[in-house]
């Protein structure tokens, strides 16, 4: 697949707060590991099917374009694309360890690049979150999908993240991740904000899921979760005042949280994972 990259686009960006450092790449396939079956849903139900060829947005370590690969068959195509080339370069690796034929990857943001034709659908999850104007960055990346083609895309809602009975620790860290992700640009709750932006970029009103793990098991990822999504957010933390090191105590954090809520016999909710989708219209639509 040939593609090329615009130098003439300007627009300013927001800075990825989490970073590209190894451990945030193993945060990613963690996360991806936990979130899988909720993805896997959305993009079945949004309409991912076998021979698709398929353009997955922020593609990071490569989870969502392996799970994509695995839908779309041999028969389809995805492309993974992300602006670091770090994460890209981890992608490949996985992808060639993996046995993906059906699976590459490029460094650059689809919104300032070319294809050389248009995807059957377009996908991302925990992507538009850091767009500085994420209206802006869907119209120009739904340009590459051919007219009826499918849109999905999977995005956080911290507020979502919480525990009940209250929690001090974990509601604490909840707020972390929400404050930290807020002041460095990032939109914690774009989830929700999916409908209006999906109106606001051309695209009809989408459909929308909602999914979250939520449990009060000792043995539940929801800790690990939240605990390396804070970890990765240290150096933002401290940077804008809203937590020190020492209130944060990282290395411990996760099993703080999980032995209150056990003690507690409350469940912890992680952050929310909102799914919207929608097909592109066709020209005959837009006149209607
Ligand atoms: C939170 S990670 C999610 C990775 C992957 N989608 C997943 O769910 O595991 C967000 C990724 O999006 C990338 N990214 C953010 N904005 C981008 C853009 N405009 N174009 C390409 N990549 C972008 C970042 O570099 C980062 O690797």
């Amino acid at each position: 697949m040939s593609l090329s990259q615009l130098t003439t686009s300007t627009h300013t960006r927001v800075e990825y707060a989490l970073g590209h450092s190894s451990s945030e790449l193993d945060r990613l396939t963690f996360q991806a590991s936990v979130f899988a079956p909720f993805t896997r849903q959305l993009f079945t139900q949004a309409g991912i099917k076998p021979g698709m060829r398929v353009l997955d947005v922020g593609s990071g370590s490569g989870d969502v374009s392996f799970l994509t690969a695995e839908l779309v068959g041999e028969g389809g195509h995805v492309l993974g694309v992300d602006r670091s080339a770090e994460a890209v370069q981890r992608a490949r690796v996985r992808a060639i360890r993996r046995n993906h034929a059906n699976v590459a990857f490029a460094v650059g943001d689809p919104a300032a690049m070319r294809f050389d034709q248009p995807f059957d659908a377009i996908v991302g999850r925990f992507v538009l979150m850091y767009q500085d104007d994420p209206v802006w960055s869907l119209r120009r990346i739904t340009k590459h999908l051919r007219a009826n083609g499918v849109v999905a895309f999977q995005e956080v809602d911290t507020t979502a993240c919480r525990s009940r009975p209250s929690v001090s620790v974990f509601d604490d860290a909840a707020r972390w991740l929400q404050e930290a992700l807020r002041g460095s640009g990032a939109r914690p709750d774009l989830g929700l904000e999916m409908h209006s932006l999906f109106l606001d970029s051309g695209l009809p009103a989408p459909e929308m899921r909602m999914d979250a793990v939520v449990s009060g098991a000792a043995e539940s990822p929801v800790y690990q979760l939240l605990a390396e999504a804070v970890r990765s957010l240290v150096p933002t933390l401290q940077k804008l005042n809203i937590a020190s090191p020492g209130q944060v105590q990282i290395d411990s954090l996760a099993d703080r949280m999980r032995d209150e809520v056990v003690a507690s016999r409350a469940v912890a909710v992680s952050y929310g994972l909102v799914g919207a989708w929608a097909r592109k219209l066709v020209v005959e639509d837009i006149g209607r």
